[in-house]
């Protein structure tokens, strides 16, 4: 592997010196760079050692074709069996920090709080867990991404108030069995495509379309299950293992079409129904008032006895507020917005309760993901907005990358993170806004949802033809040590 990465590393020479017009600035002594993974995206060994069947698991298996090429994640990057070499490309990037989740279902195989825990599920973590202490590399550990167990499905999933306590039981669960290792959590990644996408378009599994509603009725217990999990590491665990837990929320920047005030509110009303949703009630303890006073409104004239969009009591106000220690940014892209006229009255879905007209400019970059346009400047003025926001928090980047079809000499990836990273490192430097940590996404290439293994993300490649599932470094890895190593973008820094 050393090899190839020095292949790599002189063939970026000519990649770097077509570099774009990045910043001469140096990141901070305190910035910490990492890269990020999911169990179910990368793990495979989906039946193995009493792990019982997630949501992935099962709408794969049952509807192949919800997935381009039928694939699934059944054996992925096989990481269960090969974390070590995992870790070591993880040592060999020279990261500070490496992102990756935990399976519920690896963990409490029969979902419900007070069931058995799986022996062999916590080993797999705390090996992974120590083999990368023992590289040097800080784990920064994601409760939940996306792979419910099958069984809490079946009794309605995310919608269902239940859930708040079973996953209360598995958060402590791995505050107990794992909290002396690990000493950052973030409880749910990007829920708000939990909900939307899980119980609204149906685009993730387990694919239900009930937009309007099931997403709001989802995000809210998700909101309480996650002031839940808060307040029990605050309460039973902070004070000995001395960790932090936030959130991981996702958004795109909404660029207003024009300077007029109904495309800036149009912007902002965007920005409220996405990354809003979730980061205002756990920093101010609601929803966005303009979702509670656009669904409320709508609700009533739809006829319902109570709005869409579920109430919080005081208490459960009161309970939310504060849950968290920083604040966590999934970017990726950009979009226009402009304000419309207001949608049909019959139509019920988020879509129609939020009310803008978006579109991307033709003349932005593509990717390999039909969602992901090459937008640098976005990310400056999400980072500018949410620390404007939000009080000025503690921001970690969770999140972001550029997807292609594959291939070792992945320049677009390098000069999507230089452009990023360029305006990231003007956000911190000169806008004084307080990002501490950049995660790349993705360490590897790996199971992308239904877009499976065509789309790829990774750092390096993965050979999914190959039973052994070989890694090579792209270009990108070496481009990524080097920023890393000499903590500028380009040639010489200030
Ligand atoms: C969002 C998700 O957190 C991750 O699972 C996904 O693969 C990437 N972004 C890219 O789509």
């Amino acid at each position: 592997m050393a090899y190839k990465f020095l292949i790599s590393t002189l063939l970026l020479v000519a990649v770097v010196k077509e570099a774009t017009s990045a910043t001469n600035l140096t990141f901070p002594d305190y910035f910490k760079f990492g890269a990020a993974t999911a169990s179910y995206q990368v793990e495979g060994a989906w039946d193995e050692d009493d792990k019982s069947e997630n949501i992935w698991d099962h709408i794969t298996h049952a509807t192949p074709t919800y997935v381009d090429e039928n694939d699934n994640g059944d054996i992925a990057c096989d990481s269960y069996h090969k974390y070590k070499e995992d870790v070591a490309m993880l040592k060999e990037l020279g990261v500070d920090y490496y992102r990756y989740s935990i399976s519920w279902s690896r963990i409490v195989p029969h979902g419900l709080a007070g069931t058995p825990i799986n022996p062999v599920g916590i080993e797999y973590y705390r090996n992974l867990t120590q083999e990368l202490l023992d590289n040097g590399i800080e784990p920064l550990v994601t409760i939940f991404h996306w792979d419910t167990p099958e069984i809490l499905q079946d009794i309605g999933g995310w919608p269902n108030p239940e859930l708040e306590e079973h996953y209360a039981y598995y958060a402590r669960t791995l505050f107990e069995e794992l909290g002396d290792l690990v000493k950052l959590w973030l409880t749910f990644n990007e829920p708000k495509q939990t909900c939307m996408q899980g119980y609204g378009d149906g685009e993730k599994a387990p694919g239900i379309k009930a937009s309007g509603v099931a997403d709001y009725k989802c995000t809210h217990v998700l909101l309480k299950a996650h002031a839940k999990a808060y307040h029990i590491y605050d309460e039973e665990f902070r004070a000995t293992q001395n960790g932090r837990v936030g959130m991981v929320i996702d958004t795109e920047w909404f660029e207003p079409a024009s300077g007029s005030d109904q495309d800036l509110e149009a912007s902002e009303r965007a920005l409220q129904f996405t990354y809003g949703w979730y980061a205002n009630p756990i920093v101010n303890g609601n929803y966005p008032q303009v979702m509670i006073d656009r669904i409320d409104a709508r609700s009533e004239e739809q006829g319902y006895p109570e709005s869409r969009l579920p109430k919080f009591t005081d208490e459960e106000l009161e309970y939310i507020q504060g849950t968290y220690d920083f604040l966590a940014v999934n970017q990726y892209s950009t979009s226009y917005v402009e304000w419309q006229e207001e949608a049909d009255i019959n139509v019920i879905s988020y879509g129609s309760d939020l009310n803008v007209h978006t579109w991307t400019d033709d003349s932005w970059e593509s990717s390999a993901s039909d969602w992901l346009k090459v937008v640098p400047w976005g990310i400056r003025k999400v980072l500018n907005w949410v620390s404007k926001t939000y009080k000025n928090p503690e921001i970690f980047i969770t999140e972001n990358g550029y997807s292609d079809a594959g291939g070792l000499e992945d320049d677009r990836r390098i000069n999507y993170y230089t452009e990023y990273l360029s305006n990231i490192l003007e956000a911190v430097l000169e806008d004084g806004v307080n990002v501490t940590r950049y995660t790349a996404w993705s360490l590897m290439d790996n199971f992308e949802w239904t877009d499976g293994y065509t789309v790829k993300f990774g750092l390096y490649s993965v050979d999914f033809d190959d039973p052994e599932r070989p890694r090579t470094p792209k270009q990108s890895a070496a481009y990524y040590t080097k920023v890393i190593t000499t903590r500028c973008l380009v040639d010489t820094c200030e």
